[in-house]
């Protein structure tokens, strides 16, 4: 995997930082409230899992799946549910967990689709954001770093399935998405 990267964007000690920050910011915004993590796979699976043990306060967690990227590069806006969640999430104090907000298409479709379900409240956690690269006006409550319009994969992040499991960010070479 790694000679198809061709710089790292944030290394595993940055990206370790900003997930300690970003628990610490709602251990705190939370510590009186009813605090549900709602991990939208599959992209979030890996700050999921290192966010929730940065967090010090009781919370309860869930997964909804949606797909609205296909295997390429570009958003298509298209948004289905693959998985929903388990539990009903009226009363809850509601954390949407994103490893990126890129269009802000998919967290547009998952915010109105849970704000309908009644939660206490809904804020957006997102690990990377690219703001030069929104479709809809969509801003994250919780930012663990700013991204530039590049083709990052790792920490969860994939391009066609492949390298969610780098543990750093980096960007692809062009030459690997522009394969024939
Ligand atoms: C990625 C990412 C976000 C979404 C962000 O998911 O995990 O959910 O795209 O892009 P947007 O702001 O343009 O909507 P993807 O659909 O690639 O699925 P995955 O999480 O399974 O990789």
């Amino acid at each position: 995997m790694e000679q198809d990267i061709k710089k790292v964007l944030a290394s595993e000690e940055e990206i370790a930082q900003a997930v300690k920050r970003l628990g610490a910011q709602i251990s705190e915004d939370y510590k009186d409230k009813n605090l549900l993590l709602v991990s939208v796979l599959k992209g979030s699976v890996v700050f999921m899992a290192d966010l929730m043990r940065a967090i010090t306060i009781p919370c309860q967690i869930d997964f909804m799946s949606v797909s609205s990227y296909g295997s390429g590069v570009k958003t298509s806006g298209v948004v289905k549910i693959l998985l929903d969640l388990n539990n009903p999430v009226a009363g809850y104090d509601v954390v949407i967990v994103e490893d990126i907000l890129d269009s802000g298409l998919t967290l547009s479709y998952i915010i109105s689709n849970i704000q309908s379900r009644s939660p206490a409240s809904i804020k957006i956690c997102t690990l990377f954001d690219k703001p030069s690269c929104r479709q809809v006006p969509i801003e994250a409550d919780y930012v663990g770093m700013k991204v530039p319009d590049e083709f990052v994969v790792g920490y969860g992040l994939d391009y066609n399935e492949k390298y969610r499991n780098l543990p750093y960010v980096g960007v692809l070479k062009p030459e690997i998405y522009e394969k024939p």
